[in-house]
């Protein structure tokens, strides 16, 4: 295969080939996805849509949870439910992949983009605090952007890659400044902060269940809540916001966001499995950090004190200079080798896609995004095939990186 190439649908990998990133599906999913086919309970109504609920709701610490078709889906109700309105400003992490700030768009708002921290790599409590101190002022009660004349009424988080953000000082501003708290937990699902689960420290919180998430139902979401209300009102807009039932009246326009039968079936198999997954993501992590601890050229992601990450995606940031090798010109020579690696998103300051939301300075998600890249680390991943993904990693990168070969620090 070339970098540009995917395989067949449903065609296995060639042997030595290891992916980035797949699936696991080795509990009680089988049993589970057939149960429903016996009994003809496949579609959007079923048992394992509420059981699915509620095991989610428990793993995030949350009263409710609404169950959806994926997770930009369960971000585009949030933002409804919470009260976003068209030109209003919504704050989001500018490095994150593009699904939370086109759920912005989806409403009519615009996003107002924080930087990342450069330790961990999440949204910014400073720049959060330095866009609503210095940027924004009250009028008539509400909170303004001076320059814009918008409304600033929500922020959106992103617990990337597994590691939740820094959540007590952007509660506190959102506190301070009225605003909506909307956590994009989608690629956290599992990880704490100061003991609790990502998911329950906004007013609302979004996980994904895509085929690369630490749990997959192939494709899936769910927006998780303490607010009876708020839960009530995204199940009435996921569901086509029908009033009659019988008489089909619709109360307003509503979404067809629901998730059938099945995959809430193959969720409830995983989630019996993530206290596993995650032990197997953090031992992945352990032993990449082991192996690279003397390359001076690599600078593995890290875990902030108070933090407890899944490892979701395993990421290292290569300094080229001291490495010898750029990450793009690694992730093609692994690629060579028959190994998947993948840069970090674009951020999305810089998208074309979100161009018209204007111009913004994120110098440190430019330097993250240019220098990332992620290795493989299913939970399936064997240590053999984690041994070669090292080999590989340290050969590419020759005596150069070695820490006794430079006198710098780390990228
Ligand atoms: C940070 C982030 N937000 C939102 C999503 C969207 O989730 P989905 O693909 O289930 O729509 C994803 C990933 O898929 C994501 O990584």
């Amino acid at each position: 295969m070339t970098l540009t190439e995917t395989a067949a649908p449903c065609a296995p990998l060639p042997d030595e080939f290891i992916p980035l990133i797949v699936p696991q599906l080795r509990g009680n999913e089988w049993r589970y996805v057939k149960e429903c086919l016996d009994t003809a309970w496949v579609s959007s109504v079923g048992s394992y849509v509420e059981r699915f609920e509620q095991l989610v709701a428990q793993h995030a610490g949350t009263s409710y949870a609404v169950a959806t078709v994926n997770g930009t889906a369960a971000l585009h109700i949030a933002l409804q439910v919470a009260g976003v309105r068209p030109d209003d400003e919504v704050l989001v992490s500018t490095l994150t992949f593009i699904a939370p700030v086109n759920a912005i768009r989806y409403v009519g708002a615009w996003p107002v983009f924080i930087d990342a921290e450069p330790e961990y790599w999440q949204m910014d409590p400073a720049g959060v605090a330095d866009f609503l101190e210095r940027r924004c002022q009250w009028k008539d009660g509400t909170l303004i952007n001076r320059e814009t004349g918008r409304h600033v009424t929500a922020i959106v988080p992103v617990h990337i890659l597994g590691h939740p953000v820094d959540m007590d000082p952007i509660l506190a501003l959102a506190r301070q400044f009225r605003l909506k708290v909307i956590e994009d937990a989608t690629e956290g699902l599992g990880a704490t902060y100061r003991n609790r689960p990502v998911g329950q420290f906004g007013d609302i919180g979004c996980f994904s269940f895509n085929g690369n998430k630490i749990i997959t139902t192939g494709g899936g979401g769910m927006l998780v809540t303490n607010s009876a209300e708020l839960a009530q009102r995204a199940k009435y807009l996921t569901t086509q916001a029908k009033d009659d039932p019988v008489e089909y009246i619709h109360g307003e326009v509503g979404y067809n966001y629901r998730l059938t039968n099945v995959q809430a079936a193959i969720g409830c198999g995983q989630i019996e499995q993530l206290a596993d997954y995650i032990e197997r993501k953090r031992r992945i992590a352990g032993i990449y950090d082991d192996a690279f601890r003397d390359l001076s050229g690599l600078r593995p992601m890290r875990e902030a004190t108070g933090a407890a990450s899944t490892f979701w995606m395993y990421t290292v940031l290569v300094d080229e200079g001291t490495a010898g090798i750029g990450s793009r010109d690694l992730l093609r020579a692994l690629w060579k080798r028959n190994i998947q690696s993948r840069p970090l998103w674009q951020p999305l300051h810089r998208s074309p896609a979100h161009r018209s939301a204007g111009s913004w300075d994120c110098p440190i998600a430019d330097t993250i995004s240019a220098h990332a890249l992620s290795l493989p680390c299913s939970v399936g991943l064997t240590d053999f095939e984690q041994g070669r993904v090292i080999e590989e990693v340290r050969a590419l990168l020759g005596s150069s990186g070695l820490v006794s070969a430079q006198a710098g620090g780390a990228a």
